[in-house]
């Protein structure tokens, strides 16, 4: 007999089904409960429900395992390439060589925006943060490919906008970073794969040779890869729910961009850096700031410690470390100060009871925030490098959302204001 749980209210009994999922995680189905109790649930934080069944990726915090359509992160992030797995993430199967070399194909040959793109930058001012240009930027695309916000895409159309979408982000994220600096607008390269395409279009200067390191290329590939999706977290859910709504794919992303924006969601590495730096500003004592974090009485927190959902390890942290330690290596700068205090904190806190006991582990932006410093990508930048990331995991969710003809998401709530009351005109008001 299939299972189920038994609600017991006013003396009435209501059977919730069970949903099992393929990896045995088990949820109650409340979809009548209001139609036949009247009641809803409450869940703030929406932290023990589930809004969607999906088949993407799994991820389980006690055992630090993550998955991108059942394969370990592990091996994709040492196997794999970038686009690979926004093939995997998006049609849901690893692509053949052909496929893959389609995919790739098509990908490169949408590379350039529209040149009126350029004149967009002018209007934002010097002081924008590089997040903001980018949502605005990739919402802007709705303006040239009109048929984009159409909600009755033919598969074609959709595959069109997917690969737009692949295609253009490397090339708006840096335009963004070279507008910032002031600095001229390289134009993509597609004699060169995406993530050395993309470190060309930061880095190089009509003036001057641009010096490629395989390493670095390496490192983005595993960063691209290692954020690529994570299941229902803030962004992702905002991308559904604005999708549920039939908006565009553009207009989907351009809001996950901004909810990543948060601080509490895709700015921690760049505290990461800002903590070393204030670290390092305070003469580089990090025992003090161990004290501070172990201090109830002080707010302050290690900036890239612990995380939410992981409670033993982040899968993540353990292969980024690796590639960290390889670009600090191969730009030479194993002994700076700031890495330095990144490998005390590091130390200190693996073997201090405190955050052993609370299981307070270097978390994925630890290692990432210390990786794009040493690429000389400026703080500010750093969720922009997260959202060039997360992007196919936004694509595939939003697709198979649209693919599984979900509902329009609208949460219910408890109203806690006012009964009803007469108007008091303005002359009679105390
Ligand atoms: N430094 C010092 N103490 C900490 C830290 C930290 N970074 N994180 C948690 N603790 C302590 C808390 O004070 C608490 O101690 P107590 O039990 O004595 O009261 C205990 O550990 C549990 O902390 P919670 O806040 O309940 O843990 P929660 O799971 O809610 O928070 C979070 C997780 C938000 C990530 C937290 O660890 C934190 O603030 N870390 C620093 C910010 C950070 O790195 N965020 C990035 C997360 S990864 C990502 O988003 C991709």
């Amino acid at each position: 007999m299939a299972e189920s749980a038994e609600l017991i209210l006013d003396g009435k009994s209501i059977t919730l089904p069970v949903i099992e999922g393929t990896e045995h995680e088990k949820a109650f189905d409340i979809g009548k409960l209001r139609d036949q109790t009247g009641y809803v649930t409450l869940d703030s934080g929406y932290k023990n429900t589930g809004a969607t069944k999906s088949a993407i990726t799994f991820l389980d915090g006690e055992e630090g395992i993550l998955r991108y359509r059942g394969y370990p992160i592990e091996q994709l992030a040492e196997k794999s390439s970038f686009l690979e797995v926004a093939y995997l993430l998006i049609y849901g199967a690893l692509p053949t060589e052909a496929e893959l070399a389609h995919f790739s194909g098509q990908i490169t040959k949408h590379t350039l925006v529209h040149e009126d793109m350029r004149k967009i930058f002018d209007g934002f001012p010097s002081a924008t943060h590089p997040m903001a240009i980018l949502s605005s930027l990739i919402c802007a695309l709705t303006g040239f490919y009109p048929q984009s916000v159409s909600p009755d895409l033919s598969p074609e159309e959709m595959e069109l906008n997917i690969i737009r979408l692949l295609a253009k982000m490397p090339t708006i994220a840096a335009w963004t970073y070279k507008n910032n600096m002031g600095h001229p607008l390289n134009y993509p390269r597609n004699d060169m794969d995406y993530c050395a395409n993309f470190l060309y279009m930061m880095f190089s200067f009509p003036t001057e040779k641009y010096e490629m390191n395989p390493v670095v290329v390496s490192a983005l590939n595993k960063l691209l890869i290692l954020h690529a999706d994570h299941e229902q977290n803030c962004s992702t859910s905002t991308v559904r729910l604005v999708g549920s709504a039939n908006a565009s794919l553009y207009g989907s992303v351009s809001a996950g961009i901004n909810a990543l924006w948060g601080p509490l969601h895709g700015g921690a590495n760049q505290e990461v850096i800002e903590m070393l730096e204030a670290i390092e500003a305070d003469g580089g004592d990090t025992s003090k700031f161990i004290n501070k974090a172990k201090d109830k009485n002080d707010p302050f927190r290690l900036m890239g410690f612990g995380h939410r959902v992981y409670k033993n390890f982040d899968p993540r942290a353990k292969i980024i470390k690796v590639a960290a330690d390889e670009v600090l290596q191969a730009l030479g700068m194993q002994d700076s100060p700031l890495l330095k205090i990144a490998q005390e904190l590091e130390q200190a806190a693996l073997t201090d009871q405190y955050f052993i006991d609370r299981k307070l582990y270097p978390n994925v932006d630890f290692y990432s925030g210390i990786i794009y410093k040493a690429l000389g990508i400026p703080t500010e930048m750093f969720t922009v490098m997260f959202a060039l990331g997360r992007l196919p995991g936004w694509i595939a969710q939003w697709k198979e959302m649209r693919e599984n003809k979900e509902p329009i998401g609208r949460p219910r709530q408890i109203y806690t204001g006012e009964l009803e009351r007469d108007y008091v005109g303005i002359d009679a008001r105390a």
